[in-house]
């Protein structure tokens, strides 16, 4: 039996594609390309040695699904794909929605055919809104998202909740990440972002790389220690293996759960960019802007459930976050392109 992971050519999927074969799992990827290369299941290969069964398919297209689900084995599916970047989602609401709901819609339609109803699915912290409460438990109520991208989020927990609630068959694990952030130790696999990144940590490896002259600092007068918002980084690695947890858990037949991925502690934008020159002895400049629309000030996780429901905790620190980041920046300064 194998697990499906969708968009698992992309930077958490492929981490967690390592993650899960070293653990001794089957996995089939299907994903379109839309915002990643092949050349990292390449990549992935080289890191565990185990080849790695792809399927260049959009989720929007049921007959590729179907054609997946008819050759393969599958048990359960790690459910990645979708469009993430917040600012495009704004510009382009009808595209988030279609290619996030619509595809979803149409996976789930195709596994429950299949009767295949187990679905680990990549949710965000953004569906807290401006948190009620840090450091925030999945109890938090959920608040206003002001992106069309964080609605997807929101809409597709809800989704998958009605579907579990109406079929108990159904096994859903809705993972609230925070902010992934760092690469594999082999620097071989890490994140790419298209164009110029929207995200801290890319747009920190970029100025060190000497792609980008100097880092913009979001706002200096939030309501926290040094005025520069708190966000809880997490190791992409500690996040692909809370992926690994959750498929273990799904084979108990949990019904509905819920759990946040962070590590509990927060970091400022100012902490990040110290700890990234302190564990790689490379100077950031950077220059305080204007604070962006949609930003909140503080954010870190309660991570306690899926410690005592998993068994899962973030291992890796700050240091190595920044180290792990760097080393992938540095090896592969144009990303996967040669
Ligand atoms: P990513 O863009 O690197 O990976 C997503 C993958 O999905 C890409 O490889 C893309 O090509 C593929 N994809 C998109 N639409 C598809 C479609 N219609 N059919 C098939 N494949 C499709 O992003 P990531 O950072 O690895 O994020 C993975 C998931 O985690 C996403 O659902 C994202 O929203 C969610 N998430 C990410 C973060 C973050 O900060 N990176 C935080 C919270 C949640
Ligand atoms: N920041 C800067 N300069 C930059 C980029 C970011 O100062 O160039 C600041 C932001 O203002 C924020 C912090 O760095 O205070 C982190 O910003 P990111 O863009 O890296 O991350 P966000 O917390 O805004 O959002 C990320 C993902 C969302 C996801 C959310 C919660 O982009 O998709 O984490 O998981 F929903």
């Amino acid at each position: 039996m194998a697990i499906l992971v969708t968009g698992g050519a992309g930077f958490i999927g492929s981490h967690t594609v390592v993650e899960l074969q070293n653990a001794g799992f089957d996995v089939v990827v299907v994903d379109n390309l839309v915002n990643s290369s092949e050349k990292s299941l390449k990549r992935v290969e080289e890191i565990t040695g185990k080849p790695v069964k792809f399927y260049k398919a959009d989720i929007l297209d049921k007959e590729a699904l179907e054609e997946v689900f008819t050759k393969e084995s599958i048990d359960s599916c790690i459910h990645f794909a979708g469009l993430k970047a917040v600012g495009e989602s704004v510009q382009k609401p009808w595209e988030y929605y279609h290619n996030n709901i619509t595809g979803t819609l149409i996976l789930l339609d195709v596994m429950r055919k299949h009767q295949v109803k187990n679905i680990v699915f990549s949710s965000s912290a953004t569906v807290y809104g401006t948190p009620k409460f840090v450091p925030v438990t999945e109890e938090c109520p959920k608040g206003e998202i002001t992106n069309p991208y964080g609605q997807t989020k929101g809409m597709l927990e809800q989704v998958l909740s009605d579907i579990y609630k109406a079929d108990n068959e159904w096994n859903v694990i809705l993972l609230r990440y925070f902010n992934p952030i760092g690469a594999h130790k082999s620097g071989k696999i890490g994140e790419n972002p298209n164009g110029i990144p929207n995200n801290l940590m890319p747009y920190i490896t970029q100025v060190a790389v000497g792609k980008l002259e100097k880092l913009g600092v979001f706002g200096n007068d939030y309501d926290t220690p040094d005025g520069t918002g708190v966000r809880d980084y997490i190791h992409v690695v500690d996040l692909a293996k809370g992926h690994v947890k959750a498929i273990e858990k799904i084979a108990e037949n949990p019904g509905l759960k819920i759990y946040n991925l962070g590590t509990g502690v927060g970091y400022s934008v100012l902490d990040i960019v110290k700890n990234f020159e302190e564990a790689n002895g490379i100077k950031i400049p950077y220059e305080i802007k204007e604070r962006r629309a949609g930003d909140i000030a503080t954010n870190y996780a309660d991570a306690s459930l899926a410690k005592k429901e998993l068994g899962w905790v973030a291992e890796n620190g700050i240091k190595e976050m920044c180290q792990d980041a760097w080393r992938w920046q540095s090896m592969n300064p144009n990303g996967f392109e040669e």
